[in-house]
């Protein structure tokens, strides 16, 4: 065995399990995950794991971290990465059953998947929802289709619903900035954002804070409560550890003496295909900003968010460049937190 860190960790044996929710692991696993990822950042060293293996990054959506960070965490681990921009770098792809497809969809991803499985020892796979239909989205079918169809390891960049990797970082800066996870005292806090965005950070942020045992208040104006799938599995996973999820309509408050400040903006279920209602809706909530004032009501408050952020809309300048911003290091952590996924399930 040339990998003494992963050594460690083989009692645990994810190998082959796809990534999609953290929902779909146990406490102890992803505890593991988090050591894992904590040797993987304090020691330096990269274990080959990958060493002659390759991975396909399917990117149907925009973005900086998680493209640079799986990037190079398969390169430092000793893999290749291919990163594949639909409908840009490679053809636009159908997931709809039974499609005649004579319309601008030029592949289905049960090829794509099927195919990809056969070059690459995992896939990663980045969508989200169009915010047109809530239902027929959370269902992830795209995600969840290239799941089903892949003989590899599918792993979720991103989805309608959960964002697993952005999770899992978050867990391993409040583990870091709070020396562990007693109860602490955590506010997620809805944010004004000039457009509606999906839930997938917030839900996910919120079922890794349940699982960790965490004390978790929820602080968003009402037509922004998240969906009723979602915090069924947050109570469960939050009873299940001993952690508490409780709800505030008022955010300054929810946030006085709390030790984590976690903003995000997300649209409304509400609103799906009404883009325009949601617009109208979140003007009259525009003064959900987090800034200096709110952060000194906090006990030692950090505050964190998934990035990019937009400066002075949802937090402003002071906060992000003062001390107490968590956000960059949640952003390295990122890189840690999956090339242990990927050195333990690949
Ligand atoms: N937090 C996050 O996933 O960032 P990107 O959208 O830039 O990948």
């Amino acid at each position: 065995m040339h990998f003494p860190i992963l050594r460690k960790y083989l009692m645990m044996d994810l190998k082959g399990r796809d990534f999609l929710s953290t929902g779909d692991f146990v406490r102890d696993e992803l505890i593991e995950l988090l050591d894992l990822a904590e040797d993987f950042k304090s020691s330096g060293h990269d274990e080959r794991s990958l060493l002659g293996k390759s991975v396909a990054l399917v990117f149907l959506n925009p973005s900086l971290r998680t493209r640079t960070s799986m990037e190079i965490a398969i390169h430092q681990l000793g893999g290749h990465a291919v990163t594949l921009d639909v409908g840009k770098s490679t053809w636009s792809l159908e997931h709809s059953e039974g499609m005649i497809m004579d319309s601008d969809k030029t592949e289905h991803i049960k090829e794509a998947a099927r195919v990809l499985s056969r070059y690459a020892a995992g896939i990663g796979v980045r969508a989200f929802p169009e915010m047109q239909n809530y239902l027929e989205e959370i269902a992830e079918p795209i995600v969840r289709g290239f799941a089903k169809y892949s003989d590899a390891p599918v792993f979720n960049l991103e989805s309608a619903n959960h964002h697993p990797f952005q999770a899992l970082a978050d867990a391993m800066t409040i583990r870091e900035k709070l020396s562990g996870f007693r109860g602490e005292r955590v506010v997620l806090t809805w944010a004004y954002h000039p457009k509606p965005l999906p839930m997938a950070v917030p839900n996910s942020f919120a079922l890794i804070a349940a699982q960790m045992g965490l004390d978790l208040t929820i602080a968003c104006p009402p037509e922004y409560d998240l969906g009723d799938e979602a915090m069924e599995e947050i109570g469960r996973a939050a009873s299940n550890s001993g952690g508490r999820i409780g709800a505030s309509r008022d955010y300054r408050d929810a946030c006085a003496g709390a030790r984590i400040v976690y903003a995000k903006s997300w649209g409304s279920k509400l609103f799906y295909g009404q883009a325009e209602d949601d617009l109208a809706c979140r003007q009259k909530h525009r003064d959900w900003i987090v800034d200096e004032d709110l952060m000194r009501t906090t006990d030692r408050g950090w505050f964190m968010h998934c990035l990019p952020v937009r400066r002075n809309v949802v937090v402003t300048d002071g906060v992000l460049d003062g001390p107490s911003n968590a956000a960059i290091d949640q952003a390295e952590n990122r890189l840690h937190v999956q090339k242990a996924v990927l050195a333990s399930l690949l």
